[in-house]
């Protein structure tokens, strides 16, 4: 995906230094809740995070300490967060930007690890030394507890969940029995709490402990039990993890962010070409976008090129228990218009066909009952209704076939179809239509007009704004997450760094800052309150030796820019296969305000473009054309600043396996692999 300008900036990053770790002193109240949520999980490993909220008096660094339940579990990569992991113990420190934390103010991180035999929640959650209660101890009125070293002492209790047993699946809306044992050596069990992550569901004083949880519904849960003895000393179990799928027909719930919960399809095509790459299977497990980028991609017929059909890929999904596909809608008239990458098969006037042979076949396919307890994630034609605010006409971009595209309509035609069909296909239908990135329509003159364009657009629709659960950014781009040290309000010698040339007077320097502003506008101009945002975060890691770990101290202008920005492009409006760049956040739902998920749509690895001319044959079965932005020694045009453009040498054409981008985008992963 091409991308006009760019930029960069930092978001919701909160740069408070802070290393001296403060425990808890006499005279301060301690105590914190935590929550242990399994974000994925597959045959070896798994992703999690973790949300303690400090109950106590403020904090100004952190130590979070739990208890994995088997020694199989641990650690490989942890974000937000130090650790150092001895046994089953871990613990969890804070980072120069994140250890100053409020009472009530919640610390997130999150992490990668490895299991094996079972996968339960981590346990017994302290915050610097304090225990996770969800009450506090210590503060001025209150009095630390004496330790007793008499044999009477009544000792803690020990529980367990009996039911449901770990790994059962139940069909919503269900009802789940939660069972437990609890006892404790010379003292009485006074009750046993059942949690649902750190939500508490119920309790009993009696035994046998039990609570009927009803009306659950779909999604994966994380269950415990606390017992707690006369002297009101808790034990909290092993966690069991449960599933719970929606039951057959298209008339389930359509929730409000699909990705809360659910369990995401992964390619086998992608990842069988990035477990084969030395080093791959850190990440081959992953879930990427799976690209409808043709009428034959839908059925996959011998000699197209394509190996798994739609049909293929959603029963592939019901094998591997997901609960969420998502597909990228790309195949419009004119498509590309402001490029020549990606040029589609349909001409700009084939908008019939577009209907006929490509949207209605799919609408068709995602209708099938069979698919319904899937939820369907569409991504709806990347950079088209960009293309027609910056690139057709009057703007330095403009293209002839943008141009076109304006006039004949068929880009708004195209998508207002595609919402309406795809919509109409089920309730477990999401639409998410590309809304660009922050370096092309970060700036007052793209921004609004664009969100209008969108909210047109959507009315159109049959079924209007009702028919977009909301929208992507940095689809396929490189735009850095978060800039840290160069946002609009950053000065240099008292002057915004909005007047450097990387920055180019845009109003945003970062995609999640970008992303959280363009949704509340949208809401402006009529689409619900309740959409949300997704961020291609597949290849805006921008990590390795380059990034930089420090504000530059320069007080030269474009020197303190170029020297502490994250995004490490030449030029924010590269990009084709970009030099240097790594692969960004692994994907997750709800990271940040307004945000439904991060994904990996564009599947790392995959080519943006050739980086030279491919005639049409065995290596260019679709005909791809050549972009002179893919081609290294190109030295640019006035939509990249007339810079080098940054890209990769001997590419091969877009959405071809290029080998070489996928080891670097390893290599500067940020997080780190
Ligand atoms: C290409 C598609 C490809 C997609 C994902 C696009 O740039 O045009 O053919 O499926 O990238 O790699």
């Amino acid at each position: 995906m091409r991308r006009k300008i760019a930029l960069i900036s930092a978001a919701a990053l909160v740069a408070t230094g802070g290393a001296v770790m403060v425990a808890n002193q006499a005279s301060a109240a301690a105590g914190c809740s935590a929550k242990y949520t399994i974000v994925n999980s597959w045959p070896s490993g798994f992703q999690a995070q973790v949300d303690v909220t400090n109950l106590g008096d403020a904090v100004t660094s952190w130590n979070v300490g739990w208890d994995f339940g088997n020694s199989s579990q641990t650690i490989s990569q942890i974000w937000n967060a130090d650790k150092t992991q001895s046994g089953v113990h871990v613990n969890a420190t804070s980072l120069s930007y994140n250890g100053t934390v409020a009472t009530n103010g919640t610390i997130s991180f999150g992490f990668t690890g490895a299991w094996s035999g079972s996968n339960p929640a981590g346990t017994n959650f302290t915050l610097n030394g304090t225990a996770c209660t969800g009450g506090t101890t210590g503060g001025p009125s209150s009095q630390s507890p004496s330790p007793s070293s008499s044999n009477n002492n009544p000792g803690a209790p020990v529980v367990s969940l009996t039911s449901p047993t770990d790994g059962s699946s139940f069909t919503a809306p269900a009802t789940v029995g939660l069972a437990a044992n609890a006892s404790a050596t010379n003292s009485t069990i006074s009750k046993v709490e059942f949690y649902n992550g750190s939500t508490l569901l119920g309790a009993d004083t009696s035994s046998p402990y039990t609570y009927s949880w009803t009306n659950v519904a779909a999604g994966n849960y994380t269950l415990t039990a606390k017992a707690y003895n006369a002297s009101n000393v808790s034990t909290t179990s092993t966690a069991v993890s449960i599933s719970v799928t929606t039951g057959g027909g298209n008339n389930g719930t359509h929730v409000d962010n699909p990705y809360v919960g659910a369990k995401v399809y992964v390619n086998p095509d992608w990842s069988a070409k990035a477990a084969a790459e030395a080093g791959g299977s850190r990440v081959s497990n992953q879930p990427t976008g799976v690209w409808l980028d043709s009428i034959a991609a839908i059925t996959a017929p011998s000699g197209s090129g394509y190996t798994t059909s739609l049909r293929q890929h959603l029963d592939n999904a019901l094998a591997q228990g997901a609960t969420l596909a998502q597909f990228v809608i790309y195949d419009l008239p004119g498509r590309d218009c402001a490029a020549l990458a990606s040029n589609g098969e349909l001409g700009p006037t084939e908008i019939g066909r577009y209907k006929t042979d490509y949207i209605d076949p799919i609408a068709a396919i995602e209708a099938d009952t069979k698919y319904s307890a899937l939820r369907i994630v569409n991504i709806i034609e990347i950079d088209s209704l960009p293309n027609l605010v910056t690139n057709a006409d009057g703007q330095a971009g403009a293209t002839a076939a943008c141009a076109t595209m304006k006039s004949n309509g068929n880009y708004v035609t195209g998508v207002q179809y595609a919402l309406s069909k795809l919509h109409a296909a089920g309730s477990n239908t999401y639409n998410y239509i590309d809304a660009a990135h922050h370096g092309w329509i970060g700036w007052d003159s793209n921004f609004g007009p664009s969100a209008s364009l969108f909210a047109s657009t959507a009315k159109g629709a049959v079924g209007g704004v009702n028919t977009v659960d909301g929208f992507i950014t940095n689809t396929a781009n490189y735009s850095a997450l978060s800039e840290p040290w160069v946002q609009p309000s950053t000065t240099v010698n008292g002057q915004s760094v909005r007047q450097s040339k990387w920055v180019d007077w845009n109003f945003y320097t970062d995609e999640l800052t970008f992303a959280q502003a363009f949704r509340t506008q949208l809401v402006s101009q009529g689409f619900n309150s309740n959409i949300g945002m997704l961020i291609d975060t597949s290849r805006n890691g921008w990590g390795g030796s380059a990034r930089p770990t420090a504000a530059s101290t320069s007080t030269d202008m474009n020197t303190y820019v170029d020297q502490s920005r994250i995004d490490r492009r030449i030029h924010a409006g590269n990009w084709c296969n970009q030099s240097g760049a790594g692969l960004g956040e692994r994907p997750r739902a709800t990271p940040a305000a307004g945000i439904d998920a991060y994904v990996w749509i564009k599947p790392p690895g995959e080519s943006d473009g050739s980086s030279s001319l491919v005639p049409t044959g065995p290596n260019n079965p679709g005909g791809k054309g050549f972009d002179r932005m893919c081609d290294p020694t190109y030295t640019g045009n006035g939509r990249n600043g007339n810079s080098l453009s940054g890209a990769l040498p001997n590419a091969p054409v877009s959405g071809a396996w290029f080998s070489a981008q996928f080891q670097q985008l390893m290599q500067n992963a940020y997080p780190a692999l």
